[in-house]
């Protein structure tokens, strides 16, 4: 772990922002506990999150169950291909990802594209060995290993289920349902922030790979032949990009591009993706992440997900490396065609033209009689679903097969062979099946590199301290009420101003215990950026002539400047100084 890994770990768990679970049981591995600071902080930025990206956009927010049913994840790709490589150690039997070896022990990089036999090849080439107790692992096999945590739903094994991998599938699986609360208009938005699950072979690096964690994605469904992403909103904000061919570049390094200059020089291609890009860069400026330690990296081809057309991640600098906190795909039809396939349920939207139409379509042998007698399933069946693909999709008789699902089976029938006619008939409208556009961001490593971008150390009065320079919006506590010391009514006094700006909606910690210097540097390292003293002038005993009777001091955290505010202006004070 870098320093900056190890000092965070220590504050976080020291300060309750998170630490380990089940500590008393010796841990677990890649399970993370948010402690009250944390909680907070996360709450905050998902509060932040859906303001942005669900509030403001006019997007639906839902929330679905964690565990689902196996074929939800057959439909999807992730039973077959949601796999990482796994090598084992033959002497002390530890596990490790494959790809990570070959990374952090060689100059290759990406290696998670690589074929399992091409990365046993290296590990033997390059003499590596298990980081645990050092045996060779030349010659040991590398193999796929599938990253979902497998369940019974019920007693007995009959029906398996899966914890989610992915958020996503919890929106895509309910799309006929959503597109009818979205009245079938495109394009709609539908977002939601839960729990994902993934059985990492190896979690590292605090909450930036574990096995549980909260996904914040966004599912936007578009007509691709029709919308276009609303770009005057955002065409003149700077991204900066690591695009594929930087990354290939003996020079490569981030380029500076507006929105439009990157649509226009075609690097980033996806409209739709840009106006995320574009989108996202003020908010990750808002909730505290240090843009001098943020790009946007453009994955490599073979880096794309089994779903993914174009991709471009979010990454902020941690410790010296480069992680991934958000990934914006271009998802393309797949995940909705892959359950219409699989459910044989219509995923797509009826979209009505303003004019009816006449168009050409195949009329269907309702006997089926070119399946010959040999055929031994239902053929009024099969004709039914040929009729019901040929009403959604006519251009699918345009190959020379086509292939219907009934009831599991899958039936494929030659189109010339069958003498398929045409017909003409007048249509009201059409099933359009929806792109995908997606941003996907996860909560916990944002959470992270919210922390580790805003830690920062200073000397005050000739004394070093350490704070955290977040965002007040963001910050676990606003306020920290303090009286000068506990005696002649001061305490009385903090502690009905605490519960009076708790009243008003503001994070209020009251602190009376120990010297004030000290308080202050507790609530600096929970970043809280605004603490109040109550003092012998507020309650008009002061050395003065009085006319502080009624204020408080208000400290501000970053610059230790200290001013003067009257108490009935308090509560709207900090209220507007938090909320920007
Ligand atoms: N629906 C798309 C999707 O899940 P992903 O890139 O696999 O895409 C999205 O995950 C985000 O989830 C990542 O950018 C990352 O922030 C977070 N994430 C993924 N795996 C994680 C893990 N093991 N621990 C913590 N966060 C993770």
């Amino acid at each position: 772990m870098s320093d900056e890994g190890a000092r965070l770990t220590e504050l976080a768990k020291r300060r309750g922002f998170f630490l380990q679970s089940a500590g008393a049981y010796g841990g677990v591995s890649g399970f993370y506990t948010y402690g009250p600071q944390g909680a907070t902080l996360k709450e905050n930025l998902e509060d932040a999150w859906r303001d942005r990206y669900v509030t403001r956009e006019g997007h639906m927010e839902i929330s679905a169950p964690d565990v689902m049913p196996e074929a939800v994840f057959e439909a999807s790709g992730h039973l077959d291909g949601f796999d990482d490589m796994i090598i084992e150690c033959p002497e002390c039997g530890a596990s490790h990802r494959a790809d990570h070896l070959v990374e952090d022990n060689t100059d290759i990089e990406e290696a998670e594209s690589i074929s399992t036999e091409e990365i046993a090849e290296i590990i033997a080439e390059h003499d590596l060995v298990c980081p645990d107790c050092g045996t060779e692992l030349a010659g040991e096999p590398v193999e796929d290993f599938n990253l979902m945590f497998e369940t019974n739903i019920g007693p007995g094994s009959s029906s398996p289920g899966y914890l989610r991998p992915e958020t996503a599938q919890g929106i895509f699986v309910e799309f006929p349902q959503l597109a009818e609360y979205a009245r079938n208009q495109l394009p709609f938005g539908v977002a939601q922030i839960g729990k994902a699950y993934r059985n990492e072979i190896s979690p590292r690096k605090g909450l930036i790979r574990v096995r549980e964690f909260t996904q914040a994605e966004l599912e936007h469904f578009i007509d691709p032949e029709e919308d276009e992403p609303p770009l005057s909103r955002v065409e003149d904000v700077v991204l900066p990009l690591y695009s594929a061919e930087q990354q290939d570049a003996e020079d490569g390094g981030i380029r500076e591009l507006t929105v439009r200059e990157a649509i226009d020089e075609g690097v980033v291609t996806s409209d739709w993706v840009a106006f995320y890009l574009g989108l996202s860069t003020a908010w990750y400026e808002r909730v505290g992440v240090d843009m001098d330690r943020f790009r946007y990296r453009q994955h490599l081809p073979g880096e794309l997900a089994h779903y993914a057309s174009d991709c471009w991640d979010a990454e902020s600098e941690l410790g010296g490396d480069w992680v991934e906190i958000t990934g914006f795909a271009y998802r393309g039809d797949y995940d909705l065609k892959k359950h219409e396939e699989h459910s044989g349920e219509d995923f797509s939207v009826f979209k009505q033209y303003d004019e009816p139409v006449t168009v050409e379509r195949p009329t269907v042998d309702p006997d089926m009689s070119v399946l010959g007698p040999e055929f031994g399933g239902d053929a009024a069946a099969v004709a039914a679903a040929l009729e019901d693909l040929a009403e959604r999709d006519p251009d699918a008789f345009d190959d020379d097969e086509v292939t219907v699902d009934v009831e599991g089976e899958a039936y494929t029938v030659d189109v010339e062979a069958t003498g398929f006619g045409v017909e003409e008939v007048t249509e009201s409208g059409e099933h359009v099946r929806p792109h995908v556009v997606e941003p996907s961001f996860g909560v916990g490593r944002l959470v992270y590199t919210v922390l580790a971008h805003a830690y920062a150390e200073d000397e005050v009065d000739g004394e070093e301290r350490s704070y955290l320079s977040l965002p007040p919006e963001m910050a676990p506590t606003t306020v920290g009420v303090f009286p000068l010391m506990d005696r002649d009514g001061m305490g009385e006094e903090a502690r009905d101003l605490a519960s009076r700006l708790r009243e008003a909606g503001l994070e209020v910690t009251y602190d009376d215990s120990g010297a004030i210097g000290r308080r202050y540097r507790r609530q600096d390292e929970i970043g809280t950026p605004f603490c109040v003293t109550v003092d012998y002038d507020t309650l008009g005993d002061g050395e003065g002539d009085g006319a502080q009777a009624g204020t408080v001091t208000v400290r501000e955290r970053d610059s230790t400047e200290q001013r003067r505010v009257a108490i009935d202006e308090l509560a709207g004070t900090l209220t507007a100084l938090r909320d920007g």
